[in-house]
């Protein structure tokens, strides 16, 4: 099995660590920048090595590197910078992400294309366009990524265990992010029952803003978007059939369509296998209808250029 990174700046080299310490090989890690990937690929074999794991990774500047790949993630791109919010990465990214597309469609016609690149539903929308494959195969990176945080911020709350934690986040990865209270356990128990009303507020907050944080305090978030691509890809691989929220395309599920944006799904062999379609409350469906409205925007702006 082949994985093609496309982008070795920190995320992606943190996407090569991680699926290799699952064990999920062989990597190749790609960039136009000469030496960059050849030098992380290194340093990534040397600690797998010590590790005794025999996954491999390889560092390219040719894209017809990527031929026969299983999965590719698009990580290209500009970074979110102090201060930015995703949607103002919007136009310098599509033209970045349109010309990648293009590339992946030339060269891995077969392989599944993992989103990463921001602002992420968009980015999303338009390697789905670009690439004309099938709606199943190109999946946003996104939900997965606040899941993390949101997990994070409920086991601080709690002083719960960190595996007891289920939880979802949806919609936009982005401004209208909508951490899932209502469907979030510890040990299956209701969050309600550990947490006070407030302080379930407080987190749905945070949970929203703290990547900004993160991007403030060190100039971009790496370790937990690297984990989250390594799920998801690993769920595909062994056919684990993980719920996992991603940026999936909308076909009439959620009374949407023609776009992406995050929503639960079952990641399998073949992809998405399954959108589950939650029954949002009044508030619920606002947030994810402001969502929609945004991404919805971001493309019309992107079509009109
Ligand atoms: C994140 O949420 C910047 O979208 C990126 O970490």
């Amino acid at each position: 099995m082949t994985i093609t990174i496309v982008g070795s700046g920190k995320v992606g080299a943190a996407v090569a660590l991680n699926c290799g310490l699952r064990e999920l090989d062989n990597i190749i890690l790609l960039d136009v920048i000469e030496g960059l990937p050849q030098g992380e690929a290194m340093d990534i074999n040397h600690q797998l090595s010590e590790r005794g794991i025999d996954s491999k990774i390889k560092g390219s500047n040719s894209y017809e590197d990527m031929k026969n790949s299983d999965f590719i993630v698009l990580v290209a791109g500009m970074g979110r910078k102090p201060g930015m919010t995703r949607m103002d990465l919007l136009n310098k990214n599509a033209s970045i992400v349109k010309d990648v597309a293009t590339k992946i469609s030339t060269h891995a016609k077969n392989a599944t294309l993992i989103v990463v690149t921001n602002p992420l539903d968009p980015m999303t929308y338009v390697a789905l366009k670009t690439t004309k494959f099938n709606k199943n195969k190109v999946i946003g990176m996104g939900g997965m990524l606040d899941l993390s945080r949101f997990k994070s911020f409920i086991h601080d709350a709690s002083g719960c265990s960190r595996a007891s934690i289920q939880a979802m986040v949806i919609s936009e990865h982005g401004e209208n992010m909508l951490p899932l209270i209502r469907f979030s356990s510890i040990g299956g128990i209701p969050i309600s029952e550990f947490l006070s009303e407030e302080k379930s507020q407080e987190i749905f907050e945070k949970t929203k803003k703290v990547a900004a944080e993160v991007i403030a305090l060190k100039g971009a978030t790496v370790y937990a978007p690297g984990n989250a691509v390594a799920t998801m890809i690993e769920s595909m691989k062994k056919n684990k059939k993980e719920v996992i929220p991603v940026s999936a395309y909308l076909d009439g599920e959620y009374g949407i369509s023609d776009l992406c944006i995050g929503v639960p799904v079952v990641l399998g062999s073949n992809g998405i296998e399954k959108i589950i379609e939650l029954e949002l409350n009044e508030f619920e469906r606002k947030i994810f209808d402001l969502g929609v409205t945004s991404v919805r925007e971001a493309i019309n702006l992107i079509n009109q250029k």
